[in-house]
Order: structure tokens, then C-alpha cells, then sequence
């Protein structure tokens, strides 16, 4: 498959190169309990690495095709790498990227909004069973218990795999950020350690089967006494840390001597599939999960110091002191890893891979180079950060065999992690676009950053990013390749910090930028990077595996009518506004679709759908807005075209909100707001 060039032909708008532009809607109930206040705290790249200017020649590349290898070995889905199928010609009838459909206005509504013959049912919510043995949600009843046999709080990442046996059903994979335990907890109702026990079982990741309803694209929950493959996954949970640096001192603990154990999982954030039928999904800040009730080891102060841990977390030292920063000082290491679980094999104890580097991972998505090698995209979410890769040191094997398959999930655990520079090549010509470079941390045999060993990379992976010169980005969230054009898309949220133009380089241009304080109200102009950007990548003559590629920014978010705002050249009078790109997945068409977290726009947040060739590239069209106060999570749009699966998180998290005075009521069963996981398809 040839990948396709980068800039659009034809009479297009040029790129407003003049930046304008400063704040944000997030409460401050979403900013404590998912980040721990990271936007207060210091900016935790304290380098000064550089922006360069260089110019390099274009070129093309090329990239495979890809099979899953699932389950019992019997399955293979063509296509599936990144969640969505490589080829139009696999589907049939109107997909997700035919629709046609009115964009959904900017809103308050507390309910998911979609177009005029489009349905969005909840397929499940925070509470439902999910393992057999499981109670019935009783908002007044929590225990521990219960909880880690039900869905969990927050659902963020969604994936949606072949079922191993049966043609019409499906295995949803969904990742349980964190917990809002003031919207979860009627006040008075439980005690303290009651609260923080039932909060850990609410966090980590659900397994959960599904079969397809009678309308074509809906789905339904399958029910629990026919289910194998159901699983819930929480702090309890047992895994196994992999890869290079697994064993290393510092990820052994007085429960652990091994340092290969780990319990849990929490603050899982994006996620991807691999074409070996797994879920990866990215610990993001778990630096906020860690107290200490004494002085934090001196040993680890430039590292703590470099990913925020500052021994302030959210009390689980009190039911647990691996929590605790003054007794288990090494437990923080043994998290903000890629978790890479095999939703068909119940048993399997998921793996925390350390060759994909230690970091705030938003998530990780999967190609296959044309060599053969695998190749993980991931994001480091946080202001001033760096966008990975990793190449496997071994090829895949796409024979679908029960051998093949064991081989594919050894592949994570040798080769090279690099991170990536942007490098502009000035705005002469009226874009904001370049070149880049993947420069090596380590193999899993060689550390290529001076005065750091292969663990020091792999655990201390932001320190050793530091030494060689990356282009610090504006909060790298999901990045993922489009499955149709080879392209890499990455969502760059936002920055407010980045508030100077002696900050700013061609990759992250904005030092100002406009926001609506509400619906209707006019544009104010901000210090920073409000709304965000898209990020598209084209690697180049090696492809996926290779050094070097070639980058543009495809949109500069915001509202159409604040100047700075770009959307591929498409007119601007024609887009929907769009504020905080978070996740991004693709439409068997390639179509973008992107959801937002945090609209400084006025609105709700949204789903997008975006096309990225031809006369309607950068069409930006609101395709869903979600509940009051919540973040779009997902997306993932399925294969076959038909279901929009999203994942409406934290609704009613605003500021001020209680469990009795909610801001929002969705799905509206109950008087309290329950994360809920949806899929739309047309009626
Ligand atoms: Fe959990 Fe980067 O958003
Ligand atoms: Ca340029
Ligand atoms: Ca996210």
C-alpha cells in the first residue's frame, strides 16, 4: 500500500501563520482525581531541549497487511491492528465512513447526543456485573467485594475484538482510569477505608462479552451465564512485569523480592490493539496514587521529581502501605508501564512490558512495518513531553497458528525504543511542517544515552529522553497509523503553559490561542495552546521501522472563526469547532475520528469525524457530543463500519458537584451520574 502525500491539492485555505491567542474548562475535581493538579504543579521537563530547523527530502512509504492470530488459534481477522479494518473493500453498504449526517450543534445537554437517524444505546455502566457472582449495583451497598466483580468507574480506552467461537459475538475491552469518589459515595455512607478499598476495585480494566442485537450495528451485553472470557481487572490483580528490566532492583519490593510481581493496574488511560488479538493499554498518572507519611528516599529524588511523584496521592496508603512513599519507595516504579492483557485467555496474567519504556502512557497502538517488524506508537501525556516509539528486534508471524501467536506475544520484549524530534522547516511556506528524527534510548541489549544502563532507560525513561534533545510536545495523547494511507496521527491536547513564543516551535507554534467561556459567548484570547492540535506523520523511505519521517500539523483545534485555528485548508465556515483532541481511531473508509476531553469552547465534549484525503480532507464534523461534564472516551469505531462505540467518562465531574447535588444524571436510571459505555449506529 503506498502512502499517500500529505498536503492536500487544489484551492485550499493557507495556514493563519500568525499565532494568537489563552484557559480551560476542566474542573477541578477532574484535575485532582485523574492527574493529581498536574497543571499546578511544575512543568516536570526542566531541559531546555531545543527546536530545530531542517529540512528534508519527502518520501514515500509503504506498509502490510495484517492478520490477528486470536484465541484458540482457529481465528483470523484481517485488519484488525489498530481497532479498524485495513480495507473499504472488507465491509459492506453505508459505514461509518459513508454516513452522511447533520454535525451535532455545540451543547449542554446531559445526554448523548448523536445525528437525526443515528440511535445510541449504553451497552453497560459503572456498577454492572461483569463476573459471574456478581451482586446487583446497589449504590448503598458497595463493598470491595462486589466492586471487583463489576464494571468499574471511568471507562476511558475501548477495544472490540472477534469473539473466539461465536460469528456474532464480540469481547469489549475497556480500561478504568480512576475513581470520583464524591459522585460514587452517597456522604456519610461509608468509612474512609471502605471508600478507598471499593475505589481500587473500581480501577484497572473489564473483559466483557458481547453479541450483536437484531438491529444491524447494535450490541448488546451478553448474558452473564454464557460468558467464559468475562474478567475483571483492579489493583488486586496479579501481573507480571517483562522485558529488560524486569528483576531490577528497583522494581523489588519487600512484598516482591522477585521484582516481577506486581499487583494492579490504575489510571489506565488509552490503549490499542495488536494483530495478535491483545489489548495494550497505557498507565498514565499513577504518579498521583503514592502518599508518604515520612521524607522520600533520597535516591530517587531526581526521578520522582521527573514524573510528578511528590507523595501526595489519594490516601491508599491508609488500606495499604505499599502506597506509601516512606515504607515501599520502590513501588512507584512498578507502574506507568504498557500492560498487555490477552482478553481470549481468561487465565493469562496480563504483562507489564518495561521495553515499552516508563512514562505517563496514554496508550499504544500497533503496526507492522513492511520488514516485518512490530511497531508501538505511544504518547507521554503531560506538557512538555516526548512522543515514542518502539520496533521489535523480531518479526511477526502472521500465520494465525497457535505457535505464531505464542511467538507474537514474546515480540514486545526485545528491540528499540526511540523518541522522536520535530524538526520545522520554517514558515515560508504558510504550513506548520517538517521533518523528524527517531532518535535510539536502548535496545533491550544496548543503551544508547550516555550514563544510562538498558533499565535506567527503560525505568527512568523520561531522564534518559531528556539527555537527547526530543522535541517537547503539548500533552502527546493517543497516537495511532491509519490502517488505509500508512499515515500516524497523534492527538496534542493542549498546553497552556506554553505561554511565550521564545517556547514555541514550528510543531508547537501557539503561544496564545481563543476560547469561549461559555456557549454563545464571545471569543477571549488566551496565554497557551488551548484547543489543541492533530498531529499527522509520514514515515519515511524505511516506513514504519525506519529513522525518519515527515510531519504537518493537520488541524490546529478551536473554533473556525478564531484566527489561528487550521483544518487541513478545508474552509472554515464549514468545520465544526473542536477543542482538546484526545483519542484518535480511523473508519474502514481511514477516516479520522477524534473525541475530545476538556472543550474550552463552551460545549459538552464530542466525537469527530474528519476525513484526511481528497476535496474533504480536514472536514471536521461533530458526529456526538456526550453528557454534561464528561469526556468523550474511546473511540472505536468497528470493523465492519456499522457501530460507533464511545465512552462517555466522569459525566457530572464539575466543580461543586456531590453525589446529592449531581450536575449530571446520565444515563438518567438513578439520581447519580454512572460512566457508561455506549455504541451508536444508525436506525
Ligand atoms: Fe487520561 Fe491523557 O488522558
Ligand atoms: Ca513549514
Ligand atoms: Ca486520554
Amino acid at each position: 500500500m503506498t502512502i499517500t502525500p500529505a498536503r492536500p491539492t487544489g484551492a485550499r485555505t493557507l495556514l493563519p501563520i500568525t499565532p494568537v491567542t489563552r484557559h480551560g474548562s476542566r474542573s477541578h475535581l477532574t484535575c485532582q482525581y485523574r492527574c493529581g493538579n498536574a497543571c499546578d504543579q511544575p512543568v516536570p521537563n526542566p531541559t531546555d531541549n531545543p527546536d530545530f530547523h531542517v529540512v528534508a527530502e519527502r518520501a514515500l512509504a509503504r506498509r502490510s497487511l495484517l492478520k490477528i492470530g486470536a484465541g484458540a488459534g482457529a481465528l483470523t481477522v484481517t485488519g484488525l491492528a489498530s481497532g479498524a479494518p485495513l480495507a473499504a473493500a472488507a465491509v459492506a453498504g453505508r459505514t461509518a465512513g459513508t454516513w452522511r449526517f447533520e454535525p451535532v450543534a455545540p451543547n449542554n445537554r446531559d445526554r448523548v447526543t448523536v445525528p437525526r437517524g443515528f440511535r445510541a444505546d449504553v451497552l453497560i455502566s459503572w456498577g454492572d456485573a461483569v463476573e459471574k457472582g456478581a451482586p446487583r449495583f446497589d449504590v448503598d451497598n458497595q463493598t470491595p467485594e462486589a466492586a471487583a466483580k463489576q464494571f468499574g468507574y471511568n471507562n476511558d480506552y475501548v477495544g472490540v475484538l472477534p469473539h473466539p467461537e461465536d460469528r456474532r459475538g464480540g469481547v469489549l475491552v475497556t480500561n478504568h482510569e480512576y475513581t470520583d469518589e464524591q459522585l460514587m459515595f452517597p456522604t456519610g455512607r461509608y468509612d474512609s477505608a471502605t471508600i478507598k478499598r471499593i475505589a481500587m476495585a473500581s480501577h484497572g480494566m473489564s473483559v466483557v462479552e458481547l453479541v450483536r442485537g437484531s438491529k444491524a450495528g447494535s450490541w448488546n451485553v451478553q448474558k452473564l451465564r454464557k460468558t467464559t472470557l468475562n474478567r475483571r481487572l483492579h489493583v488486586g490483580s496479579q501481573f507480571q512485569l517483562v522485558g529488560p528490566a524486569a528483576g531490577d532492583e528497583r522494581l523489588r519490593t519487600a512484598a516482591d523480592e522477585t521484582g516481577r510481581e506486581v499487583l494492579g493496574t490504575f489510571n489506565n488511560c488509552a490503549g490499542g490493539l495488536t494483530p495478535w488479538g491483545t489489548v495494550l493499554s497505557g498507565e498514565e498518572n499513577f504518579n498521583g496514587y503514592f502518599d508518604a507519611s515520612g521524607p522520600l528516599d533520597a535516591r530517587y529524588t531526581a526521578s520522582y521529581a521527573r514524573y510528578g511523584i511528590s507523595g501526595t496521592g489519594r490516601g491508599w496508603n491508609e488500606v495499604d502501605e505499599r502506597f506509601d512513599l516512606a515504607v515501599e519507595p520502590h513501588e512507584p516504579f512498578r507502574h506507568g508501564w504498557i500492560v498487555e492483557l490477552d482478553p481470549y485467555d481468561p487465565d493469562s496474567t496480563p504483562r507489564k512490558h518495561t521495553m515499552l519504556g516508563r512514562m505517563k502512557h496514554e496508550g499504544a497502538n500497533v503496526t507492522i512495518a513492511d520488514n516485518g517488524k512490530v511497531v508501538v506508537y505511544m504518547g507521554d501525556d503531560e506538557r512538555f513531553d516526548y512522543i515514542y516509539r518502539f520496533v521489535s528486534a523480531g518479526t511477526y508471524d502472521p500465520s494465525g497458528t497457535r505457535r505464531a501467536r505464542r511467538r507474537n506475544l514474546r515480540l514486545l520484549t526485545t528491540g528499540t525504543l526511540s523518541v522522536a524530534r520535530f524538526d520545522g522547516d520554517g514558515l515560508d511556506d504558510e504550513r506548520y511542517d517538517g521533518s523528524g528524527t527517531w532518535i535510539p534510548l536502548a535496545s533491550d541489549t544496548e543503551s544508547f544515552v550516555e550514563g544510562f544502563s538498558v533499565a535506567d532507560v527503560l525505568i527512568d525513561t523520561r531522564l534518559a529522553a531528556d539527555q537527547v534533545a526530543p522535541t517537547k510536545m503539548d500533552r502527546p495523547e493517543d497516537i495511532e497509523v491509519n490502517p488505509v494511507n500508512g499515515r500516524v496521527y497523534c492527538a496534542l491536547t493542549n498546553n497552556a503553559n506554553r505561554d511565550t513564543p521564545e517556547e514555541t516551535d514550528e510543531a508547537n507554534p501557539l503561544f496564545q490561542s481563543q476560547t469561549r467561556p461559555s456557549l454563545g459567548a464571545p471569543l477571549v484570547t488566551q496565554g497557551g495552546n488551548r484547543n489543541g492540535y492533530v498531529l499527522e506523520m509520514t514515515p519515511g523511505n524505511d516506513n514504519h521501522a525506519g529513522r525518519d519521517f515527515f510531519w504537518s500539523l493537520m488541524l490546529v483545534c478551536g473554533d473556525p472563526a478564531a484566527p489561528e485555528t487550521y483544518f487541513a485548508g478545508f474552509p472554515k465556515e464549514q468545520v465544526s469547532p473542536i477543542s482538546c483532541p484526545d483519542n484518535v481511531a480511523f473508519d474502514p473508509e481511514g477516516n479520522l475520528w477524534i473525541s475530545t476531553d476538556g472543550n474550552v469552547l463552551g460545549s459538552n465534549d464530542g466525537l469527530f469525524r474528519v476525513p484526511v484525503r481528497g476535496p474533504e480532507r480536514g472536514r471536521v464534523q461533530q458526529f456526538a457530543t456526550v453528557p454534561f461534564g464528561a469526556e468523550c472516551c474511546g473511540p472505536f469505531i468497528h470493523p465492519d463500519g456499522k457501530s460507533v462505540f464511545l465512552a462517555p467518562q466522569h459525566p457530572g465531574e464539575t466543580n461543586g458537584a456531590t453525589f446529592e447535588t449531581p450536575s449530571s444524571t446520565w444515563p438518567n436510571r438513578e439520581g447519580f451520574p454512572r460512566p457508561s459505555v455506549v455504541v451508536v449506529y444508525e436506525r
